[in-house]
């Protein structure tokens, strides 16, 4: 099969998922690749997450291959200089002066609903907009996250695009959807449904549910049906033709504990095939920046305008401009 590029220049901005919490164990380092950019991930011996650049400001070593962490810094692998959460280098084992230069950029970074989130702007702007806290999460009543990570090779506007498209949930998601309700709010679209989805295993749930995106790269799904559920949908991109997805579902105790961790796991599977399915149309198709449109459509329109805000004073080259961390 031929693999179509779907490039789109540069990098949105806003929150993303640069791991769920439980992929960043007690004072683990983890290298990621996120916006075209080597980054390191840790968490210090206080248990905060932490987002650097990955290559050392010395000879360019990459933190998240055999950096250690240190109380909140991190120590490079090759010369064991140290910096701190600020990514400001406070010791070098052999030498009395730090140079000024020894700093790299330190990335904001969120940890909540078990998810550890980084902020990016091209310009190195502040974030504009908070995630939200689910208030059940963690909650005597809710199960954990159960977890799928996807890397796909596609661009997150083909994903963004499936909130509106409405005439999608029947062909690949046997899903008949009775009422539909868009709604764009600043950083935020918001859809509701009412629908009946026909298990792959038989039988019909049906459900209500809200679905929002919080800017570009973080959409949570409230689903109330057969079982009470989140579904969070994380997508950051590697480079600009290439993501990782993050798959979450927390389920609603109801009776006892093992009972719903009990289904979670048929939930789940449920849930990974339908997206595969997604995923599958999304690898091999073309993007159309002017589909042909027919009546019955969802507003796709109108989402890929919500889409291209998080673009804009945005640099299109896809580089993103240094920040000098700040101690
Ligand atoms: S490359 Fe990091 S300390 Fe030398
Ligand atoms: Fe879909």
């Amino acid at each position: 099969m031929s693999t179509p590029v779907n490039t789109f220049a540069g990098y949105p901005r806003g929150w993303f998922l640069a791991c769920f919490s439980s992929e960043l164990g007690p004072s683990e380092v983890k290298p990621l690749r996120y916006f075209g950019q080597d980054l390191v991930a840790y968490r210090d011996e206080a248990g905060v997450a932490h987002v650097l650049d990955a290559h050392c400001p010395h000879l360019g070593a990459h933190l998240g291959y055999g950096g250690k962490v240190e109380g909140a810094c991190i120590r490079c692998p090759f010369h064991a200089w140290r910096f701190d959460a600020h990514g400001v280098c406070d010791e070098i084992p052999y030498a009395s002066k730090i140079p000024r230069g020894a700093k790299i950029r330190a990335w904001a970074v969120r940890e909540i609903n078990g998810v550890v989130l980084l902020h990016h702007d091209a310009t190195g702007a502040a974030p504009a907009y908070e995630i939200p806290v689910i208030p059940e999460y963690g909650t005597e009543q809710w199960l954990p996250w159960v977890t799928a990570i996807y890397r796909i090779k596609t661009h997150p506007r083909e994903i963004v695009d499936n909130l509106g498209d409405r005439a999608h949930f029947a062909p690949v998601h046997r899903t008949e959807i009775v009422d539909f309700q868009f709604e764009i709010d600043g950083h935020r679209a918001v859809q509701r449904a009412v629908g009946k989805a026909h298990l792959p295993g038989g039988g019909v749930d049906n459900f209500s549910s809200t679905t929002t995106y919080h800017g570009p790269g973080y959409l949570l799904m409230k689903m109330d049906g057969a079982l009470k559920n989140y579904m969070l949908i994380g997508h950051t991109l590697n480079d600009e033709s290439t993501l990782d997805l993050r798959l979450g579902v927390t389920l609603k105790i109801v009776g006892d504990r093992a009972r719903t961790e009990g289904y979670v796991g048929q939930y789940m599977a449920n849930l990974k095939a339908g997206f595969e399915d997604d995923i599958k149309i999304w690898e091999a198709k073309v993007f159309r920046e002017r589909p042909v449109l027919c009546e019955g459509e969802g507003p796709i329109s109108e989402l890929r305008r919500w889409y291209r805000q998080f673009y804009e004073g945005q640099t299109s080259s896809g580089a993103v401009q240094q920040v000098e961390a700040t101690p």
